[in-house]
């Protein structure tokens, strides 16, 4: 992500501290990728692979503790882990590097799971909260770039050379490479790394 961009996309929209944090809503964020980039092979009205049904009324059968979403855990979830992964990887998803998720909808995905991957709308499920798995993400923590401008996010995780940051006020999660950033807001990224 060039600093311009970054600028519009995240300083600007950041300017103000957010009141309300809204959650990753499935039916109309999460749906849509799986409609479009893994029903081909994950549905019952076409195909079910890998015995993965991603229809929304066979979704819940995926979600728990070792399955392939665990709430709270995007990171260790292998619905998002294997979206991540290498085109060349034999487990990539979709596979083959064909009709990859772009950096967005990764960025979704991550953070639905992260807030519990509650299938009934926006709200998080109490019960599921990362906190847990975030000891950083108590709260909204100060990050300031290269050119010294801060802003409040949620720290999300790293990835790779990046940073999620999920800004408060728009629910939106950014991922911004670390060289952007402060050498403290670095460390601070890493710190807040589990
Ligand atoms: C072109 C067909 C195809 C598409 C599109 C596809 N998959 Fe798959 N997927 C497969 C196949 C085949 C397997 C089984 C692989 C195996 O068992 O070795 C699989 C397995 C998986 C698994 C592991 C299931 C398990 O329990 O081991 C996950 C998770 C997964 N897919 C997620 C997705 C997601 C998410 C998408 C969309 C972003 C997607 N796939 C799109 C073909 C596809």
């Amino acid at each position: 992500m060039s600093l311009s961009t970054m600028k519009s996309s995240l300083f600007l929209a950041l300017v103000l501290t957010a009141t309300t944090a809204s959650a990753v809503d499935f039916k109309s964020q999460i749906a849509p990728i799986f409609r479009n980039k893994c029903y081909a092979c994950h549905s019952v009205t076409k195909k079910v692979k890998g015995k993965l049904a991603l229809d929304d009324d066979k979704l819940s059968e995926q979600i728990g503790a070792g399955k392939n979403i665990v709430p709270g855990e995007g990171a260790k979830s292998t619905m998002y882990v294997n979206c991540t992964l290498p085109n060349d990887d034999g487990d990539v998803m979709p596979p083959e590097g064909k009709n990859r998720l772009t950096d967005a909808e990764l960025a979704t995905l991550k953070s639905w799971i992260d807030e519990g991957a509650s299938l009934t709308g926006g709200g998080a499920a109490p019960a599921a909260a990362p906190a847990a798995a975030m000891p950083a993400a108590g709260g909204v923590l100060k990050w300031t770039n290269t050119e010294g401008k801060t802003i409040e996010a949620e720290f999300m995780g790293l990835e790779g050379d990046s940073v999620l940051l999920k800004i408060p006020s728009t629910g939106v999660t950014h991922i911004l490479a670390l060289s952007k950033l402060s050498a403290e807001s670095q460390a601070q990224a890493k710190a807040a790394k589990k």
